[in-house]
């Protein structure tokens, strides 16, 4: 039998601001995680959004695309700042970012929003409404208003195209399906049917896509305005959310708020043969350099990474290391520590190798 331990590669695009700080504790983790369940993880790191523009001109330089083409998977830190405020539009830290997601055909957005009793308190919400959410929105990423043509703006006016095909709404659909089946076996599908054509679309084929494929997943449909509403009087009674571009952009920031801080948020944008996995948090100027960002953001979005490659094991030893610093520190600023990026990063590395040892 061949003993040779199973080898990913990893392209690591750790770009401004904190990202090279939360990157390299995610790194640290993702060693750790390897080193304990026993397989290899190879990275190379590339310039992307502002990085890339100072390195060659672009904030998606060929080589970094052509390196996460390549790879099994790609983790980025965070893109932008004040540095390239004044760049062209097209060349802007954040253009990089969604020309990687386009050609890395990334559809599905997937951001994970828990809130242990321990971080009850820090919500904006009242604890005991709040405690114990636990849910995931899945976002579709690259059809919609967003994309949709025609758009145009003259002196006069201007308007855009919200356009969804039964194939877009159709694969999404099931992505929301197959998690809800990992998960508590529900899904919300979000609109605004009765006064969008696409949201009718959507509302029919995603009803059909549950009742033909996925029988065992319960389905309910809920306006957009109706779901916001929800999200913050009783965010607990959601376990998947589906929806398209636009509403899943604005739920997916309000459901953001509920933790207290966005330093535990992860995301994973999938669809393609390589994921992208980046914390939802910007390039935070106000932190940069400072070694006091949070990296359990990054540090869970690596554990979605070795969810994705299979690693299912290491990616529940990641969380529940997590866990433990979240509940017993060490805490970064915005969880009210005093500890830096690094403490915390060490932390939950040493915790998975506890944890892998007992
Ligand atoms: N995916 C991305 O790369 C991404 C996402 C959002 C914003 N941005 C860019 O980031 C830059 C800053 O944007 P912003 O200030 O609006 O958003 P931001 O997410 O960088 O920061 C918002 C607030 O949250 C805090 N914060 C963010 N991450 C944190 C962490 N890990 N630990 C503790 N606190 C944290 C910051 O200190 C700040 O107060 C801009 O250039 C923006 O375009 C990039």
């Amino acid at each position: 039998m061949d003993s040779t331990p199973t080898t990913y590669t990893l392209a690591l695009l750790p770009g401004d601001g904190i990202g090279p700080e939360v990157t390299a504790e995610a790194e640290r983790v993702l060693d750790a995680a390897a080193e304990a369940l026993g397989f290899e993880i190879t990275t190379s790191e590339h310039p992307v959004g502002g990085a890339g523009i100072d390195a060659a001109g672009d904030p998606l330089p060929r080589a970094t695309l052509d390196a996460c083409l390549d790879a099994d998977a790609v983790f980025l830190g965070a893109v932008g700042g004040p540095d390239w405020d004044a760049v062209a539009p097209d060349l802007r830290p954040e253009r990089g970012l969604l020309r990687l997601r386009a050609r890395l055909g990334a559809f599905a957005n997937l951001r994970p929003v828990a809130v242990s009793d321990a971080l009850a308190e820090r919500s904006p919400l009242r604890p005991e409404r709040v405690a114990g959410t636990d849910l995931l929105i899945v976002r579709e990423l690259t059809g919609g208003i967003y994309f949709g043509l025609p758009r145009e703006r003259t002196a006069t006016e201007a308007y855009d195209t919200m356009r969804y095909t039964v194939l877009e709404v159709e694969r999404i659909a099931r992505v929301a399906f197959e998690w809800a089946r990992k998960r508590g076996g529900r899904v919300t599908s979000v609109d605004k049917a009765n006064v969008l054509a696409s949201s009718a679309l959507w509302r029919d084929v995603v009803a059909r896509v549950g009742a033909d494929e996925f029988p065992d997943v319960a389905l309910e449909h809920l306006y957009v305005d109706h779901a916001a509403m929800e999200v913050v009087c009783d965010p607990r009674r959601f376990d998947v959310v589906v929806t398209g571009n636009l509403f899943g952009d604005v739920l997916s920031d309000l459901a953001a708020t509920l933790p207290g801080t966005l330093g535990l948020l992860p995301s994973a944008s999938l669809g393609g043969r390589t994921g992208l996995f980046e914390p939802v948090h910007g390039s935070a100027p106000d932190l940069a350099g400072r070694d006091a960002a949070n990296p359990l953001a990054a540090i869970l979005s690596a554990a979605m990474l070795l969810d994705s490659l299979g690693e299912a094991d290491a990616a529940t030893a990641v969380r529940q290391s997590v866990d433990a610093v979240v509940a017993d520190g060490p805490h970064t600023a915005d969880l009210g520590g005093t500890a830096s990026t690094t403490d915390v990063g060490g932390a939950v590395a040493d915790g998975i190798a506890l944890l892998t040892l007992t």
